[in-house]
């Protein structure tokens, strides 16, 4: 009989050639390359593309992609009421989840999983799952919806909608860098989700759904909503000293700090850095990144030592404040990314699909007698 492992931390469950984390060093690679190179030289687009096909695209490869994508910036009939009658209190990634879901109905043939026609379905939900939260934020706000414009970019086409105006070239390359940043992360809860309801021969749309659902937790994907909620409740840098040691004290998590793989700095989380000083300066918003960094000393003073460091959450939680993103879409704006990587592994599993279905540990009682209702 096999060990109970809790939380499965350190258990192999799937092969992937997608991501690589080496977790005590803090290096992170998509097909090989050092996530650093793509922040650098590469768009999301083009990240996606990589991480579907395991190598980077031609020019025309690539053009045929963008293209693709592109045509799904607009939402089946029928999508835009179903966005514009949601409750307007509802949180969006409620909305989103429930959308995605949606898109199945709008799909005439949704259960389609033969590798080819699996992935136009990974694609239907990239590209349409922008639109899905920037209608719904603009709805909610009592704005005019904006439709999409094919002739931008994903990250320049979301903050047009979103906004109602084209972004600055650095905001959207800033945007663009997040989105690449967030895009895949090895075995993670929500991708582990993913590819758990697709190895039922399940659908895409249920697949990426349950994949939504498991990423707005508070231990993953909701963490930089946390950060974002820490860094509000901080008056001044001055006050980071005792607002940080009193949670310490109290032994409360600090949001966007600690990793089940990351034993070091995240890279992600280093890249981002840079970002949010940058942003952060270009905004007037210095003293939101002031404080960061002055949370991250006194962590590094305080608990580096149990391998407790910044992840991506952290700082990207100042840069989506930079780019007047609210609150509550900075778990969508992980979503949008990570669709696709969990698009990717939903495809590696279909192809030499297993079942997954791990054992439980029985630990309650044998042959306990049926005790009638009345003598309960
Ligand atoms: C991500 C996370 C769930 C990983 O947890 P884990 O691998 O199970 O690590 P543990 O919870 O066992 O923590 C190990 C030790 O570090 C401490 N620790 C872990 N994360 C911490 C944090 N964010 N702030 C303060 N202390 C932390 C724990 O209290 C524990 O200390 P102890 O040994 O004295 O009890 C956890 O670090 C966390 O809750 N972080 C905050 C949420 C977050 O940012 N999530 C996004 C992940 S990308």
């Amino acid at each position: 009989m096999s060990e109970f492992v809790k939380g499965l931390e350190g258990i192999v469950a799937a092969q992937t050639e997608m991501s690589y984390i080496d977790g005590e060093k803090g290096v992170l690679e998509y097909v090989g390359i050092p996530i650093g190179e793509l922040s650098a030289k590469s768009t999301f687009e083009e990240t996606v593309f990589l991480l579907w096909n395991k190598r980077l695209p031609t020019r025309s490869e690539l053009d045929e992609f963008t293209s693709e994508l592109r045509q799904r910036y607009e939402l089946p009939a029928g999508m835009e009421q179903r966005v514009t009658s949601l409750p307007t209190n509802a949180e969006p990634m409620h909305v989103l989840r429930t959308m995605v879901s949606a898109l199945g109905m709008h799909d005439a043939q949704p259960n389609e999983i033969e590798l080819d026609r699996a992935r136009r379905k990974c694609l239907n939900v990239l590209g349409h799952a922008p639109t899905i939260v920037a209608y719904f934020d603009r709805y909610r706000r009592g704005l005019p919806l904006i439709h999409p414009d094919r002739s931008l970019s994903f990250a320049e086409n979301f903050l047009y909608m979103l906004n109602g105006e084209k972004p600055t070239a650095t905001m959207a390359r800033a945007f663009d860098i997040c989105m690449i940043l967030h895009a895949d992360h090895g075995l993670n809860n929500s991708t582990f989700a993913a590819r758990v309801i697709i190895s039922t021969l399940s659908d895409v749309y249920s697949a990426l759904t349950g994949a939504v659902g498991s990423l707005r937790g508070p231990l993953h994907g909701g963490a930089n909503e946390g950060v974002m909620k820490m860094l509000n409740e901080i008056p001044s840098v001055a006050d980071v000293e005792s607002h940080v040691m009193g949670k310490l004290e109290r032994k409360d998590k600090i949001m966007g700090f600690g990793h089940r793989v990351y034993k070091a700095k995240d890279p992600r989380a280093s890249d981002l850095q840079g970002l949010a000083e940058q942003l952060a300066k270009d905004t007037g918003n210095e003293d939101l990144y002031a404080k960061s960094h002055a949370i991250e000393q006194i962590m590094e003073r305080e608990v580096a030592a149990k391998g407790i460091y910044p992840n991506v959450d952290f700082y990207s939680a100042t840069t989506y404040h930079c780019i007047g993103l609210k609150l509550d879409l900075f778990t969508p704006m992980f979503a949008l990314s990570r669709i696709g990587g969990w698009s990717g592994h939903i495809i590696e599993q279909l192809d030499g699909n297993r079942l997954f279905r791990p054992k439980a540990e029985y630990i309650g009682a044998h042959n306990a007698p049926y005790t009638p209702i009345d003598q309960r």
